[in-house]
């Protein structure tokens, strides 16, 4: 059988063969899930080994095992090497979720359920594709290693030690990663720039403990009003950050690039939609599609201190807290802005509390030229495949070990995204369009077979 006939005739069992692994909470944050992520790793190898790959490996790490395999018996042609993640985010709140989130669910051309967009459907449609192509043709037309880790979503702890000590092991022609998004439904994409990410929590503490409000309101310090006045001061009218020397670094993007990417099929339409906040703001004299992946900015994520409970609790808090992040764009030097986000920080705080300042993870920025033969092989498949016109664009996400391959191995590095911006990753009813994951399997299999010719 052709290639995409078999492809066309797996339909339901790649669906079901998905919603199984779907159904494994690896949820990588929570240490009850410890044996949901081994179940998950070792559902990764089996289906790896019978997809034909050789050497599979589960090696455990200081925090989850990483699932590696390969085939290398393609003499003489290239060498990929496949990453992806296995691991989710938290599926809470779960009352907000149509359908419970590892209960896998097809509603109006989607599939329900968490990791479907955000990993695990991305790396089933690569899984599959290498099936395909080994069922059909015999053997694979090309060498690819495959390394499918289980702590993406919480910053890659391990990662980094374990492609250190394997480096000839992972070496490769070129890295192919699925863990971004389609610029829109019908537009498949190749994406060349990431941002960073840095992350912070800060904590505030006044009082040496929690007081009466009322036998001590009106002659002490606040934590969460003096928390609240230092964030308020983070940015300026114009919605610039405003940490001095913040933008100093950040790579200016050139007009031919800003006019690539402004004429994108990106509609603002959409976009308003999917955000659903009655307006927008961002930085001034930047388009929407700049200020998103071009441009670095600092955000909350969260912020608590005293009581949430229920009812009332009369109270001046000891302590008030924040969780923030900074996105990152080219030439902006992750420690170097940790050290200014922090000294703007201190210096916003009167000297009537303490502050505790740390930084969780840091992650450089990625952009990359595609000029390399392999992308337009890419181009070509995603166009077969969807039976569209492909693009290539840059995301605000960041994939902090996209920068480390590429540092390390200097190699060029193919991102097809197969998710959309609205499937809601990291949050409740994530989905997967099942044209983009029907689409991304045919692709990515033209993809393989066309770098035989490579
Ligand atoms: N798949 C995402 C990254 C992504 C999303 C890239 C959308 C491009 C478009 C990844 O799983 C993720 O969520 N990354 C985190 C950072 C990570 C260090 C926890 C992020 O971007 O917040
Ligand atoms: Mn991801
Ligand atoms: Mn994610």
């Amino acid at each position: 059988m052709e290639l995409i006939d078999y492809i066309e005739s797996r339909r339901e069992a790649h669906l079901d063969e998905l919603k199984e692994l779907l159904r494994i909470p690896s949820v990588s944050a929570k240490s009850e899930h410890k044996s949901d992520i081994e179940k998950a790793a070792k559902w990764v190898a089996d289906k790896l080994r019978l997809a034909g790959l050789e050497n599979v490996e589960i090696t455990p790490t200081k925090m989850h095992p990483l699932v590696y395999g390969e085939s290398l018996r393609a003499t003489g042609k290239p060498t990929v090497l496949f990453y992806g993640h296995y691991d989710v985010q938290p599926a809470e709140p779960l009352d907000l979720w149509t359908s419970p989130a590892f209960e896998p669910t097809v509603r109006d051309g989607n599939l329900f359920g968490r990791g479907t967009a955000d990993d695990k459907g991305q790396v089933h449609i690569h899984i599959k594709a290498l099936e395909s192509l080994r069922h059909t043709q015999g053997k694979l037309p090309m060498n690819v290693k495959v390394m499918i880790e289980g702590e993406e979503e919480v910053g890659s702890v391990s990662l980094w030690d374990f492609v250190r000590r394997n480096r000839q092991r992972l070496q490769a022609d070129a890295l192919v990663v699925s863990d971004t998004s389609m610029l829109a439904k019908g537009v498949p994409s190749i994406t060349y720039g990431l941002r960073g990410l840095n992350y912070y929590q800060i904590e505030i503490t006044g009082p040496a403990q929690d007081l009466h409000s009322g036998v001590f309101g009106g002659a002490v310090p606040n934590p969460i009003t003096i928390l609240g006045e230092m964030i308020s001061k983070l940015h300026d009218r114009n919605f610039r950050v405003s940490v001095p020397d913040f933008y100093d670094d950040a790579a200016v993007v050139s007009r031919q690039e800003r006019k690539a990417l402004n004429s994108l099929p990106w509609k603002e339409k959409e976009f308003r939609k999917t955000v659903g906040a009655p307006g927008l703001c961002g930085e001034k004299g930047f388009s929407i599609v700049e200020q998103l992946w071009v441009r670095p900015t600092l955000e909350l994520n969260g912020i608590w201190g005293g009581y949430t409970g229920e009812g009332a609790k009369t109270v001046i808090p000891s302590k008030a807290y924040a969780k923030l992040s900074t996105r990152l764009v080219p030439n902006q030097d992750p420690a170097k802005i940790a050290k200014l986000v922090e000294r703007h920080i201190r210096k916003l705080l009167p000297k009537l509390v303490t502050a505790k300042f740390e930084v969780l993870s840091t992650g450089k920025p990625w952009v990359a030229p595609y000029s390399h033969p392999i992308f337009q092989k890419a181009i070509h498949a995603l166009e077969a495949g969807f039976g569209k016109k492909a693009v290539f664009i840059r995301e605000g996400g960041s994939i902090p070990f996209v920068t480390q391959m590429h540092d390390t191995f200097k190699v060029p590095c193919v991102l097809l995204g197969f998710g959309l911006p609205d499937e809601n990753a990291h949050a409740p009813d994530e989905h997967i369009a099942l044209e983009n994951y029907y689409g991304g399997i045919k692709s990515v299999a033209l993809f393989y077979e066309q770098l035989a010719t490579l």
